[in-house]
């Protein structure tokens, strides 16, 4: 049975706006995220109990209270129905993460794009991952192709769960951490690929991410969040910026997912060529 059914089935008669019900969760490790509508925030705790019963793998239901915040992303939810111990190990596609969904953002929106960066990546690759948070990126990248990743990351707590998860996927002689601002950052040597996974002016970043790249080129996969219509003010940026460090970028832009009302996640993946040589 579906969950919808399923919530709907248990709850009824025991809350008024049925109809609002969500119709998922997003589940990390043993903990069910939930997003309810204002009106539904008096029956939470229902709403979590009956939850906790759909799947044996939930243990903890937290539910949405607000925005996630600042430069580090903090998310902000609270636990309605189960344990409250929400440090999970969460295993997608063979890479296991250690993290706390309550204090730091897994997006299972991204599920896609962590896929995708692992394979694309060619052998004996350099890459550079500026916003590492727990090694969403790092961890499968370095699992796969890669022969080093140098993995940034500013918030201490999710710099220790990149520690572990390092350790966890034993990727100790591939991952060089490095707790700080990537910006204050400079790999050991110039690499093939940098991806900057994260959404808030990432493009100020760009400057940062071109020059940790091979004297002759590289790409850049560069993730933001954008009204649909900002794009090309976007691209007229990254070509002005690949045009100041020499470059001559080609870009080409996917959406990942819905991020708020009218604004998208995209990702720009950006291959830069010297100018002058095709
Ligand atoms: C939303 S998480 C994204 C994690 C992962 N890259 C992804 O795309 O799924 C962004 C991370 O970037 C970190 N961050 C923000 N500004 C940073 C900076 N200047 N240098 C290094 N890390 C930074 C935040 O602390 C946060 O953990």
């Amino acid at each position: 049975m579906r969950y919808r059914e399923f919530i709907e089935h248990r709850l009824a008669g025991a809350i008024s706006n049925i109809e609002s019900l969500p119709s998922g969760y997003h589940l990390v490790g043993h903990v069910a995220l939930l997003q309810i509508k204002r009106e539904l925030m008096k029956y939470s705790k229902e709403i979590g109990e009956a939850t906790l019963q759909y799947d044996n793998r939930i243990r903890s239901v937290a539910i949405r209270t607000g925005p996630t915040v600042g430069v580090e992303r903090h998310p902000n939810y609270m636990i309605v129905a189960g344990i409250q111990d929400t440090i999970v190990i969460h295993t997608e596609g063979g890479v296991k993460y250690k993290l706390d969904p309550l204090v730091l953002t897994f997006s299972g929106g991204n599920i896609q794009e962590r896929i995708r960066m692992a394979s694309i990546t060619r052998p004996g690759e350099t890459v550079f991952d500026m916003f590492a948070c727990v090694g969403q990126f790092s961890i499968p990248i370095a699992m796969n192709n890669a022969r080093k990743v140098y993995a940034t990351e500013i918030n201490p707590v999710a710099y220790d769960f990149l520690l572990e998860n390092i350790r966890l996927n034993k990727v100790e002689q591939k991952v060089k951490p490095f707790l700080g601002d990537c910006k204050e950052f400079q790999p050991d040597e110039n690499v093939d690929r940098v991806v900057m996974g994260y959404l808030h002016d990432t493009n100020c970043f760009l400057g940062y991410a071109i020059s940790a790249l091979k004297k002759s080129g590289g790409i850049v996969h560069m993730h933001i969040a954008q009204q649909e219509d900002n794009k090309e003010e976007i691209v007229k940026h990254v070509e002005d910026v690949c045009s100041g460090h020499d470059f001559l970028p080609s870009i080409s832009i996917t959406m990942i997912k819905n991020y708020a009302p009218s604004v998208k996640h995209y990702v720009f993946d950006i291959v830069l060529s010297r100018k002058g040589r095709v």
